[in-house]
């Protein structure tokens, strides 16, 4: 990668940032593409949010042409902004900005590139088109991640259960989104769906919503190295169940592992990762990278790259 004064520069704001696997992706892709790009890992502190409000000057002053924003800035970022995109004000939080000649606009990718990535892995399995419609899902968490993925799971699921460890936070999580009346293009409103088809359940309470579940989804850090495990009944789920954590460190977590075992289809965080990243990527430079190119990238910063 060769840096000249012409050289746009894109990154990444978080704390902690030095394990992220996004400058090694996105890197791989723009030079792939021929584009004359860097991104760069951004340490902006929590502290008391001074440190984000003198690094989100700093994308203006700076003419960065945008940046991803990871823990834990995607919602104190949003009163920074001058402006969000639909995506970002349905999830209340943002993971993407970018630099339109001086207005910094907010974007939301995790919940698409969820689904995305999901598609893109269940056609490694051997499901072409697979479609979210009249499909029953249950989440595991009530977090940021879990958020995303509801907003947009939510326009073609037939339900979503929310199993959270803290029921109470789980309720507040489908009311806020409730409160929202959010438009949406099918001309319902995310509030209507949501009051309709979503709801809240304790995570001790989950094996009873398992029997016709369609795809179980982990958004919790439960299964993470270190974070132990899960403890769910995967014998409850049906055959056609397919199982996908959000974690990508290890890739398959032990939920992974065991749904595998039962013959169930898994899913890892990695293609959530990928798809999310592509589509910022997309944001900032108008065109489409090489997904491939982006998973191999991660993989290869993970040590887990064998070749493929
Ligand atoms: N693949 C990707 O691209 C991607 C993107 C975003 C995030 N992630 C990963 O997703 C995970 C969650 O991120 P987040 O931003 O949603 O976090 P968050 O907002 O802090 O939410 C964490 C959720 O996990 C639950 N939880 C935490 N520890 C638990 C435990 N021991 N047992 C049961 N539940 C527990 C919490 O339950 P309570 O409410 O009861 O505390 C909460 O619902 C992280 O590991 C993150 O790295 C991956």
């Amino acid at each position: 990668m060769k840096i000249t004064g012409k050289t746009k520069v894109v990154g990444i704001f978080g704390d902690p940032v030095t394990h992220s696997l996004s400058p090694a992706m996105h890197n791989a892709a723009f030079e792939a593409l021929g584009l004359d790009y860097v991104y760069v890992p951004f340490h902006v502190k929590l502290d008391n949010n001074a440190d984000l409000k003198k690094a989100v000057e700093g994308i203006r002053a700076m003419n960065i042409r945008g940046v991803n924003v990871t823990i834990p800035h995607k919602e104190k970022v949003i009163k920074l902004l001058d402006d969000m995109h639909d995506s970002a004000k349905d999830i209340g939080a943002v993971n993407t900005i970018v630099n339109d000649n001086g207005r910094l606009i907010g974007y939301n990718t995790d919940g698409d590139g969820y689904i995305s990535g999901l598609k893109e892995d269940l056609k490694a399995h051997g499901i072409k088109d697979f479609s979210l419609r009249n499909k029953k899902a249950v989440i595991i968490g009530a977090g940021g991640s879990a958020r995303a993925i509801l907003v947009c799971l939510i326009f073609e699921v037939e339900s979503v259960i929310i199993a959270n460890r803290d029921v109470k936070r789980a309720r507040k999580l489908i009311n806020a989104l409730a409160e929202k009346k959010a438009m949406h293009e099918m001309r319902r409103t995310l509030w209507e769906i949501i009051s309709e088809n979503a709801d809240a359940v304790s995570l001790k309470d989950i094996s009873s919503h398992l029997q016709d579940a369609d795809i179980l989804i982990n958004t919790t850090p439960v299964g993470m190295m270190g974070i132990g495990s899960l403890d769910i009944d995967l014998g409850k789920l049906p055959d056609r169940a397919v199982v996908s954590d959000i974690v990508y460190t290890p890739l398959e977590t032990d939920l992974l592992s065991r749904a595998r075992l039962r013959g169930l289809k898994t899913v890892s965080g990695l293609g959530m990762l990928v798809h999310q990243g592509a589509a910022a990527f997309k944001l900032w430079t108008g065109v489409k990278p090489d997904v491939k190119i982006m998973r191999d990238a991660a993989l290869e910063a993970l040590g887990e790259k064998k070749g493929q």
